[in-house]
């Protein structure tokens, strides 16, 4: 044993146990830094980020409120708000309370809602009659949304599965969702939505032949001012689940939307559906779910220069959201980074639940 005393000791007794493999008594020498060199650089980009002006300024793209479509989910009943269990900070609200929303939305300078239904499951049926009911809970909404908050868009969704018993966005025969036979009804819908003052008509269901036959409906009751906004690719997603829970349709369904909905495995099929839907007539086209398929609105965007949404659904939201509760991410940063990827990619507006919290922090100068 040599009497230099051990410079670190790895813990616990005296390194005998180490014995023969490592000297606890040997002092460490830590090695000296070698010289830097300087790299013979032309290019740094570095030097562009070097500080928050300099970053400001040669920034390519910004979020800012006029971006953002917030979608809101409705309920009837006695209750004026209830928490959607699946999707942290996102409630479904009365009409009243829908009514005090859209107009925080005008506060916040977002310029259009969407709104979805939780239908009553008394209310439901297998056709999804209640879709056409000129009271039903979207055209009771729009009316009153209307009437208080008149500067602010409003969006409805056409599809039958917030109304139907069986959960689907069509008409069943049998085991099959028939197309023809459910686009007749989808024109009827959206007709009644556009009688109760909806500015934008946005066909989510998927059915081939729908744009043309709506603008068509629409055209002959004097609605040529209404826009179409085409969920043109919208594909058969996991990512919809808090959605089909918020409005009440997850247990309900069937199967899947597999014969609908796209094969999330393509993308060249996505060019055909905007195609064909801005060939019928649609005014904006929309590319759903959001962050997975970035590459397809940069593709529709680049393809047809047309106005082009992306939706950021429930799952996506819910997944930040709940992330950030457990403290593992920084929601609102994680919040504002999956926005302005959205802008990167080519989209002209989001849909997305942050919506307001978005708008907030924007106007906070986040
Ligand atoms: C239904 C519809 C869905 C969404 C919007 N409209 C769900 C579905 O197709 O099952 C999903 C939105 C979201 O997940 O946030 N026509």
């Amino acid at each position: 044993m040599s009497a230099v005393r051990p410079v670190i000791s790895l813990g616990g007794g005296r390194g005998d146990h180490m014995a023969g493999t490592f000297d606890m008594t040997t002092p460490v020498r830590i090695p000296k830094p070698a010289p830097v060199s300087k790299l013979d650089l032309i290019h740094r980009p570095r030097r562009n980020r070097k500080s928050d002006w300099a970053r400001r300024l040669v920034r390519e793209n910004v979020l800012t409120p006029d971006d953002l479509i917030w979608p809101i989910f409705l309920k009837d009943g006695d209750t004026r708000r209830e928490e959607v269990d699946s999707m942290p900070g996102v409630e479904r609200l009365s009409v009243e309370e829908a009514v005090r929303e859209a107009r925080r939305a005008v506060s916040l300078g977002i310029p259009a809602i969407a709104l979805f239904p939780n239908t009553d499951p008394s209310l439901r049926d297998a056709e999804g009659r209640e879709a056409l009911r000129e009271a039903n809970l979207v055209c009771r909404a729009c009316r009153a949304i209307k009437a208080k908050v008149p500067g602010l868009g409003l969006v409805t969704d056409v599809a039958l599965d917030p109304y139907t018993s069986h959960g689907h966005d069509g008409l069943m025969r049998g085991e099959a969702i028939v197309n023809d036979e459910t686009v007749a009804v989808l024109v009827d819908q959206a007709l009644n939505q556009a009688r109760a003052g909806a500015d934008v008509i946005a066909p989510s269901d998927m059915m081939d032949g729908r744009v043309a036959a709506i603008r068509k409906g629409l055209d002959a009751e004097g609605f040529e001012e209404v826009q179409i906004m085409s969920y043109a690719a919208k594909y058969a997603s996991a990512f919809y689940g808090p959605f089909r829970d918020a409005v009440g349709s997850g247990a309900l369904l069937k199967g899947d939307k597999r014969t609908y909905q796209m094969d999330p495995a393509n993308g060249d099929e996505a060019l055909r559906e905007v195609a064909l839907d801005l060939a019928e007539g649609a005014d904006m086209v929309m590319v759903k779910p959001g962050l997975p398929y970035l590459d397809i609105v940069r593709r529709v965007k680049e393809r047809y220069g047309v106005p082009t949404f992306a939706y950021q659904v429930s799952g996506e939201y819910s997944m930040i959201a709940a992330a950030a509760e457990r403290g593992w991410i920084d929601g609102d940063k994680a919040m504002m980074e999956s926005l302005i990827a959205f802008k990167r990619a080519g989209a002209d507006g989001i849909l997305t639940y942050f919506a307001p919290r978005a708008a907030a922090a924007l106007k906070a100068g986040l």
